[in-house]
C-alpha cells in the first residue's frame, strides 16, 4: 500500500517540554555520531503526543537527530505502526483482519466501525472522537477476534461487544482490557484442563490487564508526565 503525507498538514510540531527532556535522554543511549539510531523512539512518541506523524513531526525529529529529512520520511513511510493521518482523539481502533480473527468474526467487527466510526479506514468519525484501521496479526490469535483501541487490547470480541466498547470510550470511561467474555486471559473456554496448581493467588484480572489497571491506563495522548524519566545508562557511563 502506498502511503503518503496527509494532505492538510500543521503549521509546526513542537514536543511537550517532558517529552522533549524524554526524547534528549533516548539520544543519549547512542555514540556520538550515531544519534539516528534514536529514530523510531522519537518518531513514535511524536504520534504518542499528537496521535499521528505530520510533516513538521517528522522533520523536527530529523532535525534533532541530524538527519536528512528524506531518511526521516522513509522510517515514518515505512512502518505501519506510523499513523501518517490525524486520528480520532479519543482513540483509533485497530481491528486484527488475520486469519484466526477473520475466522472468528473479524469482518463483523470491521462492519461495527465502518458503521459507527467511518465508511472508510483511517478517516476521522463526524464527531471527531474516533478512527479505525484493520491491521495484522497482533499475537492475541488465542482471543480472536480482537483489537487493540489506544494501547491495549480488547479480546474475544462480538460486534455486540465492541459496540459497547465504543459506546463507554465516547462516554468517556476507559473500559478494562482484556478477554471481554469473562474468561481470564488464554485458558480454554471452559477453564485450564492441566498445569491446575497455577490457577491460584491470582490478581482480579490477568497480569497484563491487571497492570493496565494499576498504572490508571487511559487512552489520553502522552505529555510525559506519565511515569519518571530514568536514564540509568548515563550512570553507567559516568561510573566507567
Ligand atoms: S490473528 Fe488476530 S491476533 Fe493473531
Amino acid at each position: 500500500m502506498l502511503r503518503r503525507l496527509h494532505k492538510e498538514q500543521p503549521a509546526s510540531f513542537a514536543f511537550t517540554p517532558m517529552n522533549l527532556e524524554w526524547a534528549k535522554g533516548q539520544i543519549s543511549k547512542y555514540p556520538e555520531g550515531r544519534q539516528a539510531s534514536a529514530i523510531i523512539p522519537l518518531l513514535w512518541r511524536a504520534q504518542e503526543q499528537e496521535g499521528w506523524l505530520s510533516r513538521p513531526a517528522i522533520e523536527h525529529v530529523a532535525d534533532m537527530l541530524g538527519m536528512a529529512y528524506i531518511r526521516a520520511l522513509e522510517v515514518a513511510t515505512f512502518y505501519f505502526m506510523f499513523q501518517l493521518a490525524p486520528v480520532g482523539s479519543i482513540a483509533h481502533v485497530q481491528i486484527c483482519g488475520t486469519t484466526s480473527c477473520m475466522i472468528c468474526g473479524a469482518e463483523e467487527l470491521i462492519a461495527v466501525c465502518k458503521e459507527l466510526i467511518a465508511p472508510t479506514s483511517h478517516t476521522v468519525s463526524a464527531d471527531g472522537k474516533f478512527s479505525w484501521e484493520e491491521v495484522e496479526c497482533l499475537g492475541a490469535c488465542t482471543n480472536a477476534p480482537m483489537a487493540q483501541i489506544g494501547k491495549d487490547y480488547y479480546e474475544d470480541l462480538t460486534p455486540d461487544r465492541l459496540r459497547a466498547l465504543i459506546a463507554r470510550f465516547s462516554d468517556g470511561e476507559v473500559p478494562v482490557a482484556g478477554p471481554q467474555n469473562g474468561r481470564y486471559s488464554s485458558e480454554p473456554l471452559g477453564g485450564l484442563t492441566s498445569l491446575k496448581e497455577f490457577d491460584s493467588g491470582r490478581t482480579q484480572y490477568n497480569a497484563s490487564a491487571q497492570r493496565a489497571v494499576d498504572i490508571g491506563d487511559t487512552v489520553k495522548r502522552i505529555d510525559g508526565t506519565e511515569v519518571p524519566i530514568l536514564t540509568p545508562w548515563l550512570k553507567d557511563k559516568v561510573k566507567a
